[in-house]
């Protein structure tokens, strides 16, 4: 008798090897590849018009791919779009809600399309309106709701099914920052649960917190991959003091950085940079050099992904 293992932990739910998509002359994607973990919240970062949400929605079916390999749950997309779909809860970058229709009853009706018993719909539809705090406004209509409940009324929507996938395409843009930090409770929530999450944003603190690994895309293709504490390591470990922008203090950065090879400089629409090994150790250069920075940090992942991705706005900015 064959034992088949039980730790599957790390087995892949969705493969992509050198996936490609043209749209006319524009090439979205030019040989993209990564992998997603079961259980892992995995993010795909990258600039505006990177080609992330075509990414996602090649993944489901939705966008057909110009070449390479796709793999979600062990199907091809291509042919079994709705066995995959059935499976992923996506939040896409647009609500896309009827907003003419009741709240409580529009999730209702998407209740009955993923095949949630009747006998079990209401409560279904009732348990995650409260998990997001939309209970009492269950009879509103959805034009009737903020865009914030509106962010979170699609985060029932995704979650109806119970997926083994749940799709955050920018789910917190535009929300205020108690709105963002409720959904990421929920986000957490799903992934305590051993769910397996996959998440685009912008924010940069938003993926450090929540993404186990992630990906950075950048004119097609992916560029950087790792957690987001080994990103940081690699890209740009120590920390940064930031001095005021002026010709005084550019030249006065370049000439005592030269002088040691443990400290750069670098500019940008903060001010003048300059990073070293660590907070005291950048905090003791300038004073020994007579310079005063008016704020030092610890680097970020928004210094990983500028770093990667470049400083200078693209085409599609
Ligand atoms: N249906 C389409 N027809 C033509 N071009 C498209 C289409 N969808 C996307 N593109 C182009 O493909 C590229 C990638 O777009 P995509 O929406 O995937 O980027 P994104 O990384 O999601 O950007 P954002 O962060 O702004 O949401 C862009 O140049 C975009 O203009
Ligand atoms: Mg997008």
């Amino acid at each position: 008798m064959t034992i088949e293992p039980s730790n599957k932990t790390n087995a892949s739910l969705v493969n992509c090897r050198e996936v490609r998509k043209s749209f006319g002359s524009v090439e979205a994607l030019k040989g993209a590849s990564f992998e997603i973990r079961k259980g892992e919240c995995f993010g795909l970062l990258g600039p505006n018009g990177a080609g992330k949400s075509t990414l996602i929605r090649i993944l489901y079916g939705a966008t057909s791919r110009s070449d390479g390999d796709v793999d979600v749950f062990g199907l091809d997309p291509a042919s079994d779009a709705r066995s995959i779909k059935k499976r992923l809860g996506v939040v896409t970058q647009d609500n896309a809600l009827d907003e003419d229709m009741a709240v409580g009853a529009n999730m209702m009706m998407y209740a009955r399309c993923v095949g949630i018993p009747r006998a079990k719909r209401r409560a279904r539809v009732q348990e995650l309106l409260e998990m997001m705090s939309l209970a009492h406004r269950a009879d509103a209509r959805i034009r009737e709701l903020s865009g914030g409940m509106q962010r979170r009324l699609v985060f029932v929507r995704a979650l109806l099914a119970q997926p083994d996938i749940l799709v955050l395409d920018e789910p917190t843009t535009g929300l205020d920052p108690a709105v963002r930090l409720h959904l990421w409770e929920q986000v957490q929530r799903f992934k305590e649960r051993g769910s397996t999450i996959l998440l685009t944003t912008h924010y940069m603190d938003e993926a450090e917190r929540l993404c186990d690994r992630l990906v950075i895309l950048h004119e097609g293709r992916v560029r950087a991959e790792g957690s987001p504490r080994n990103l940081i390591q690699r890209f740009c470990p120590g920390s940064i003091a930031v001095l005021p922008a002026s010709e005084a203090n550019r030249v006065q950065a370049k000439r005592v950085t030269d002088s040691d090879p443990d400290f750069s400089w670098f500019e940008d629409r903060a001010g003048v940079n300059v990073r070293g090994p660590s907070l005291n150790a950048v905090e003791a250069f300038l004073e020994r050099c007579g310079l005063q920075p008016v704020m030092l940090r610890p680097s970020n992942l928004e210094d990983v992904f500028l770093e990667v991705t470049g400083r200078e706005l693209g085409a599609n900015d």
